[in-house]
């Protein structure tokens, strides 16, 4: 079995993938915000202006990183791309690119953080685990700016579609090392429940060494 949660050893250093002031400056915010608030709610809720802020700017996010990614193991092209991840793992900011039509498996992501929509639409279904059933509780329409918070368990479950006739591009910033991460994937219809890695387009994950 894979180890839950395991994303590999800590790294030399913090990894800026797009090193520019508005990463570091929502990363330095999300910082402070996760070491003086007394919840992921509180926390989300000092972050989130300055998210927002960073959702409604179309200056600073390179269109390589909003590129879809046929060679991705998600299939369907797509991919997430690491902008940043802490040292120790424990923060992550990606964008997830979800090409027109295409859907992301059913999926969790084992750590709270806030998601939001940069560019395109998508349709966003949430399931709450109710022991081998997958009931799926809400559908919503997401536009760009909009945004939400994944607090596990509740909120962790969900997949995505994108419905603008161009990728969509999401942000998340997530309290662990997402993509290198095994967590799960599910099919709502049979309960099926399989280790899931996402991985990144542009960063390798560490082999596991328990894979094979
Ligand atoms: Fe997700």
């Amino acid at each position: 079995m894979h180890e839950l949660m395991s994303a590999g050893p800590p790294l030399d250093a913090d990894q800026y993938v797009l090193d520019n002031d508005a990463v570091r400056g929502l990363i330095e915010t999300a910082r402070s915000a996760i070491a003086t608030a007394t919840s992921p709610e509180a926390a989300c809720d000092a972050i989130r202006p300055h998210f927002a802020r960073l959702l409604a700017d179309e200056e600073w996010l390179p269109k390589a990183y909003q590129q879809d990614a046929p060679q991705s193991g998600m299939g369907g092209g797509i991919g997430q791309w690491l902008l940043f991840r802490s040292a120790d793992r424990s923060l992550s900011l990606f964008s997830l690119v979800v090409p027109p039509g295409a859907q992301t498996p059913v999926h969790d992501h084992l750590a709270w953080g806030l998601v939001g929509l940069y560019r395109g639409s998508q349709d966003e279904d949430v399931f709450v685990r109710d022991g081998d059933r997958f009931n799926l509780v809400e559908s919503r329409a997401l536009e760009a700016g909009d945004f939400y918070v994944l607090i596990p368990p509740r909120d962790d479950i969900h997949r995505v579609r994108t419905t603008s006739p161009f990728t969509s591009v999401s942000l998340h910033l997530l309290t662990n090392d997402t993509g290198c991460i095994w967590r799960h994937k599910f099919e709502p219809e049979s309960g099926e429940v399989s280790p899931f890695r996402s991985g990144y387009v542009n960063v390798e994950c560490e082999e596991d060494a328990d894979a094979g």
